[in-house]
């Protein structure tokens, strides 16, 4: 998602809040010791937010998804498992940048997040009570290979192999993915991503990696949004490293992409016994903020920036000439990916990955401009609320790029979550945000779109990147004094969406 956004307050959706909501009835379940009791929850849901939640009421036309459609939830390493020292883990970049004072919100570091690292199973096990069928996480590169290169850390493997393990047992199916921003700090020191060796660097990592675990994990990302960390990491700054160098930032998306590369090549040569690989892209579908001439062309630069320089390299082995960032012109040599790399880039991927927040409005004319559009409510984050973006963004990419298998692998929004005196947390505006993006979703898959499954960011509240503590994305609420899991209303609405393969019409 676009992070050079200004944040804005929330705005309170009109009527999204589900008022009078007997939350003791829902969530009688606290922390989920036990499920709750199902035809509690339909009926409390059913009877309190007809249009959003009632999924489960025979009367409500259900918009039913494909058998087979995988639903699940997702998170990454660095905001959720703590324990950085455990275990003979190394330094990452998020640790570095997390503790220079100012980089994040109230200077909030990862360090113990949702301890995830000591308390995995308990959170497999609430999974399993919500019924999610896959789990996207992500594995530590610097848990692995702590320097990023060289002396492998079994104890760091063997979490990731108990993890998956107990998942499996548990029926859920593992989605891993490689890279969500934790470069090791020693990478880094030589280079990071701007260095064209950190590209090879990952690819040995990655190949470590499907070779002591290919046998448990199904499904495999190698980055997360490489338009994040190129332009938020080393462009503008806000995200670990820090980097505010625009030459560095076009080097980084040139590596990134072959970085992804060559790991896709590592993966077909290891020959995992089962499994797909793909790249997860944050991508947005860009409106001009009005219909003048000039905004219509930086909605197409913008495009270009945010969308086609990672789409086209990957699925159409080339890279767009239009590229242009807010605020100044990257359309210049140093931008180009070596044409020798694209193939490589190029390599076929069994899926794309797509995370969805919002969209994105442009203006013009000399340089583009992202900016809201003013029409819609925004979440926590300051984002739009627009899910017919997420149908335009799913059509768009099919038609645009032929039938790759699409999951959306993250889709979810903040809010000002709050305890409520009952204990629970009634979150009407989630769930209304969930049901909207998903009814979208199932537009697009009507309209021939070959979506396979859709993943909520995320399961639980973590520590969200600059904005440290303060932005709660969970299903499920984590109370950090004590680490105390509490599901939202949204995760058991969530629940409901899996059982019934669909949401209310
Ligand atoms: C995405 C990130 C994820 C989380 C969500 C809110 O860009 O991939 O880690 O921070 O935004």
């Amino acid at each position: 998602m676009a992070r050079n956004l200004s944040r804005r307050n929330l705005l309170r959706q009109a009527g999204a809040a589900v008022g009078g909501l007997a939350a003791s009835d829902l969530l009688a379940a606290c922390a989920l010791p036990a499920p709750p009791d199902a035809a509690a929850t339909r009926a409390s849901v059913g009877a309190a937010a007809p249009r959003h939640a009632d999924v489960s009421s025979t009367r409500a036309p259900l918009l039913a998804f494909p058998q087979g459609f995988r639903w699940g939830v997702a998170t990454s390493a660095y905001q959720i498992e703590g324990a950085v020292r455990a275990d003979g883990r190394g330094a990452s970049i998020w640790d570095r940048f997390s503790h220079t004072p100012g980089k994040t919100k109230y200077g909030a570091t990862g360090d113990v997040a949702c301890d995830h690292y000591h308390r995995w199973a308990d959170d497999l096990d609430l999974m399993q009570r919500l019924g999610v069928p896959s789990y996207r996480f992500s594995i530590a590169w610097p848990r692995v290979l702590p320097n990023g290169l060289g002396q492998v850390n079994q104890k760091g493997l063997d979490f990731y192999r108990r993890l998956a393990e107990g998942l499996l047992q548990r029926n859920i199916r593992p989605m891993a993915t490689l890279y969500h921003w934790d470069l090791p700090q020693t990478l880094q020191d030589r280079g990071g991503w701007p260095a064209r060796d950190t590209a090879q660097r990952f690819a040995s990592y990655a190949e470590v990696v499907f070779r002591a675990l290919g046998d448990v994990v199904p499904d495999w990302i190698t980055l997360n949004e490489p338009w994040v960390v190129a332009n938020v990491g080393y462009r503008w700054g806000g995200h670990a490293p820090g980097v505010t160098d625009a030459m560095a930032a076009a080097r980084a998306r040139q590596h990134l992409l072959l970085a992804h590369g060559l790991a896709v090549q590592s993966f077909r040569a290891t020959r995992p016994a089962r499994g797909q690989i793909g790249i997860t892209l944050n991508l947005s579908p860009v409106y001009p903020a009005t219909a003048t001439v000039e905004d219509r062309m930086a909605a197409l630069l913008t495009d270009g920036f945010l969308n086609r320089a990672y789409l086209d390299p990957v699925l159409r082995g080339s890279d767009p000439t239009d590229v242009q960032v807010s605020g100044e012109s990257t359309n210049s040599a140093y931008d180009r990916i070596p044409a020798a790399d694209l193939p490589t880039i190029h390599a076929p991927i069994d899926f794309l990955g797509v995370n969805y927040y919002a969209p994105s409005y442009v203006t013009g004319p000399l340089t583009a401009i992202r900016t809201l559009s003013g029409h819609h409510a925004t979440t926590a984050m300051g984002w739009e609320i627009v899910p017919s973006g997420l149908y335009d963004l799913l059509v768009r990419i099919t038609h645009d790029y032929g039938r790759v298998p699409l999951y959306v692998t993250e889709n979810g929004a903040a809010f000002g979550d709050r305890v409520g005196r009952d204990g629970q947390i009634d979150d009407g505006e989630r769930v209304r945000f969930l049901h909207d993006h998903i009814a979208a979703a199932h537009q697009a898959l009507q309209a021939g779109v070959p979506l396979h499954g859709y993943y909520a960011w995320a399961l639980m509240d973590n520590f969200e990147w600059a904005e440290g503590y303060t932005k709660r994305f969970g299903l499920v609420y984590v109370d950090y004094a004590t680490q105390r899991r509490i599901a939202k209303r949204s995760a058991l609405w969530y629940r409901d969406v899996i059982r019934y393969n669909g949401v209310s019409a």
